[in-house]
């Protein structure tokens, strides 16, 4: 298998004081490049956790992630943030967007890290298609939470990642607004070719994907890839 994402004997635990709360302990999978993927489990299991270790946005306690080939647990956090802005794109559950910066800078930000010469003219085109190219010189106050997420979508695509993850993309959203923008993740992924690698409570847009990871009690509690189906236990 060619894999994008391996992750391997992946541990997290949080300290705070004399406690501590191992929230994976040993995770292992891998996913391989062009391939969808959902993430299922209860709140609080650490789909987050274990989304933002994928990324490299955050360290684990112990085990690695190797990333399109490179392992990010030897990296400093300015080695990280270069990995990120050359593979990764990453839709928030409450989208990030910076509240200083239009629509259109938003999604630019990603290219102007790269100092790509076409930034506007490229994130322009990805606002024209998430339908918010009236938009763009907004601030993400004056835009509706899904016109906020798809800015975010337009910016996770922005810088062409090998591998997309999105935690609870719709979430927040209204079920139309929410199948729509569920539409523009599966499409956008589609034309080019990203892995996607997507959290969600919701069993429907699980079941779009081609493989579903569930995790409980820090633990993988079902692999669809392993049973080979995409029934989940109970
Ligand atoms: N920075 C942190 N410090 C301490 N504990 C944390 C931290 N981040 C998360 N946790 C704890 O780790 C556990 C897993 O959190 P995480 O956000 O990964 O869960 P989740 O599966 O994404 O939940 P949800 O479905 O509600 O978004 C939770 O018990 C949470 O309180
Ligand atoms: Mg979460």
């Amino acid at each position: 298998m060619n894999s994008i994402l391996e992750v391997k004997d992946l541990s997290k635990t949080y300290r705070s004081g004399e406690r501590s709360l191992t929230v994976l302990d040993r995770v292992n999978f891998s996913i391989a490049a062009g391939d969808t993927c959902a993430i299922v489990g209860p709140s609080g299991s650490g789909k987050t956790t274990l989304l933002g270790l994928c990324a490299g946005l955050d360290r684990a306690s112990s085990g690695s992630v190797i990333l399109n080939g490179v392992r990010l647990d030897n990296l400093s956090e300015d080695q990280r943030a270069e990995v990120r802005n050359l593979h990764v794109g990453f839709i928030f559950q409450s989208f990030n967007l910076m509240p200083t910066l239009t629509a259109l800078e938003n999604v630019m930000v990603p290219l102007e890290l790269r100092r790509e010469k076409n930034a506007a003219r490229r994130s322009m085109e990805l606002l024209e298609k998430v339908g918010l190219a009236e938009r763009r010189n907004h601030y993400p106050t004056q835009l509706s939470g899904g016109e906020q997420q798809r800015v975010s979508i337009a910016r996770a695509f922005s810088n062409q990642p090998k591998i997309l993850f999105a935690d609870e993309p719709t979430g927040n959203l209204d079920e139309d607004t929410g199948a729509h923008i569920e539409n523009l993740i599966f499409e956008l992924n589609r034309e080019a070719g990203t892995t996607l690698v997507v959290v969600t409570h919701d069993l429907e847009l699980a079941e779009k994907t081609g493989r579903i990871i569930q995790i409980r009690g820090g633990k993988i509690a079902y692999d669809s890839f392993e049973t080979g189906s995409m029934q989940l236990r109970p």
